[in-house]
């Protein structure tokens, strides 16, 4: 132990060793440089020559290095590791990622701060995306989560709104407090997400100390084509740890990348980060049975009513070799799931399973499937081909089905689940919205220097805001989901509590 951390100190004070006969610099294609340090110029005062291939290539290949940064979560990292299923699930689901005990699956996880671009701090007050990768032995899983169990807003339509609001202004480029409430004071289901994020909760203190969640309910589906709606959640094993404010300013002074450093730190040295995972399975039979809709990503659903059940545990223990060839072209997306996992209903959900893979197409290529951090650990064998950046298409002439060779062919007992429908098309709010029931009863639970700061927190930002209008109507929220909590950051942002009362007048209602 002592020789590899002494081993580890030389290389990190004098480099790595020098290698005795190296290898030629050698051009894209292969061929030995003569000089990297000198442009080929006309004579010793003449101006540079076009010909000199090598210097071209390298300011042309240079100039195109970036790729655009994703349009949410562009700061993050990323590490492999593997998952254990605990035990056999195929009662509730065909995944064969459950299939038995102790199977163990590899995959990759990349962290995230949501709003603020590649380079920004990581002690944000910012939800952190948490989206798990597992290379399963039926196909790829992707488990794009959040560090939160809940959401800002339940229909995909709003999405862009959100995100314009929250991101920096186009007319400044400066994120303001007055353009994300004035949107929030209209959107009251953001509630319970406000409180969670303004709450300690809202800056953990790395990436290691802190749970994650799925969020939206999925479907687990088994092999007899019964479905149940899942929530799922992973707990830290290193326990959860947040920030203060003042603690996360101190920070970013002195390491803006703090939540990087620590990953790369913690693996590096062997102390390798641990998540259990559970879910609540929740029956069909039941949607109707709570105050609130169980497919609306704004809620939590109750473990009294809807008990977790643990089955299993990840380690992260690698590091990628290379950032952006892993980390920055990994593509998660909620719709890449394997049989026995399926979407709900969920419409904010429903929105996610479009924008993910369209996104990619764009920000890495169409053939973003095939790169090695993405690609399926089962063989692949469909009809799509060619587009940019293609490699590894079929040698044989029947590239369409169905053939009379019948290369590829359906597969029956793959046909997706099949689900009861009611009603007519519409365009309608949710039934059931219960806006404000769930940000009473967080609050409720906080004990009271919590409740403190998490009122502080939002008075930080909300006395930012120049509209007297916005500022009551978001206080109003804030009073309807618990008297104590509104009162106290009326009195904190100077609003007097009965405008507050009268600007949500109409949603006075839980
Ligand atoms: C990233 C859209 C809601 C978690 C992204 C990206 C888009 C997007 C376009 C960039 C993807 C890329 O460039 O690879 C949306 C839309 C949403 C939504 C349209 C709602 C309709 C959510 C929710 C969660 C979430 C509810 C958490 C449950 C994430 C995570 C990433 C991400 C973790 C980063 C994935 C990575 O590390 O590469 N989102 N998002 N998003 N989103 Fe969402």
């Amino acid at each position: 132990m002592k020789t590899r951390s002494l081993l580890l100190a030389t290389v990190l004070l004098s480099g790595p060793a020098l290698a005795a006969n190296p290898p030629p610099l050698t051009t894209d294609t292969g061929s030995a440089v003569g000089t990297n340090q000198n442009s080929k110029t006309a004579g010793a005062h003449g101006g540079v020559l076009l010909e000199d291939f090598h210097l071209i290539e390298k300011l042309a290949r240079f100039d195109r290095e970036r790729i655009p940064e994703r349009v949410v979560h562009a700061r993050g990292t990323g590490a492999y590791g593997v998952f254990e299923s605990y035990g056999n699930l195929s009662h509730l689901t065909r995944a064969s990622i459950f299939a038995s005990k102790g199977k163990k699956t590899p995959m990759f996880v990349r962290f995230s701060t949501v709003i603020h671009p590649a380079g920004s701090p990581e002690a944000m007050r910012d939800p952190r995306g948490f989206a798990l990768k597992f290379y399963t032995d039926e196909g790829n899983w992707d488990l794009v989560g959040n560090h939160l169990p809940i959401f800002f807003i339940r229909d995909a339509i709003k999405f862009p709104d959100m995100v314009h609001s929250l991101k920096p202004s186009p007319y400044s480029n400066k994120q303001d407090p007055n353009r994300f409430f004035d949107f929030f004071s209209h959107l009251p289901e953001s509630t319970h997400m406000l409180t969670q994020v303004y709450s300690d909760l809202g800056v953990p203190a790395n990436y290691r100390q802190m749970d994650g969640h799925g969020v939206h309910a999925f479907k687990f589906v088994n092999a007899k084509g019964e479905y149940r709606y899942v929530k799922f959640k992973w707990a830290s094993q290193q326990g959860v740890k947040n920030l203060t404010a003042e603690e996360a300013a101190r920070t970013t002074g002195e390491d803006h990348q703090h939540a990087t450093t620590d990953l790369y730190a913690s693996i590096g040295a062997g102390k390798f980060p641990a998540w259990e995972m559970s879910v609540q399975v929740l029956d069909p039979k039941d949607l109707d049975a709570f105050t609130f809709n169980p497919l609306d990503p704004t809620k939590v659903w109750p473990e009294d009513k809807v008990p977790s059940i643990k089955v299993g545990r990840f380690v992260l223990n690698k590091m990628p070799d290379n950032f952006f060839e892993e980390t920055e072209q990994a593509a998660f997306s909620p719709g890449v799931q394997p049989p026995g996992i399926e979407p709900s209903e969920d419409r904010l959900l429903q929105g996610r399973l479009f924008s993910y893979a369209d996104t990619q197409r764009y920000r890495v290529g169409v053939n973003y499937q095939s790169l090695p951090i993405n690609r399926a650990r089962t063989s692949v064998s469909n009809n799509n081909q060619a587009g940019g950046m293609n490699s590894g298409n079929t040698k044989s002439t029947v590239n369409y089905e169905p053939s009379i060779t019948r290369e590829t062919q359906d597969a029956a007992p793959y046909l997706l689940s099949r689900a009861p429908l009611t009603g007519t098309t519409q365009q309608q709010p949710i039934e059931k919205t219960d806006n404000f029931t769930q940000a009473g009863a967080f609050y409720t639970a906080l004990d009271p220097a919590a409740r403190d700061r998490l009122v502080k927190n939002l008075a930080a930002d909300l006395n930012q805001v120049r509209d007297a209008r916005v500022k009551a109507r978001m206080v109003g929220h804030f009073y309807v989901a618990h008297t104590e909590y509104g009162t106290k950051l009326a009195h904190a942002v100077g609003v007097k509590v009965d405008d507050a009362r009268a600007a949500v007048a109409t949603l006075a209602s839980r």
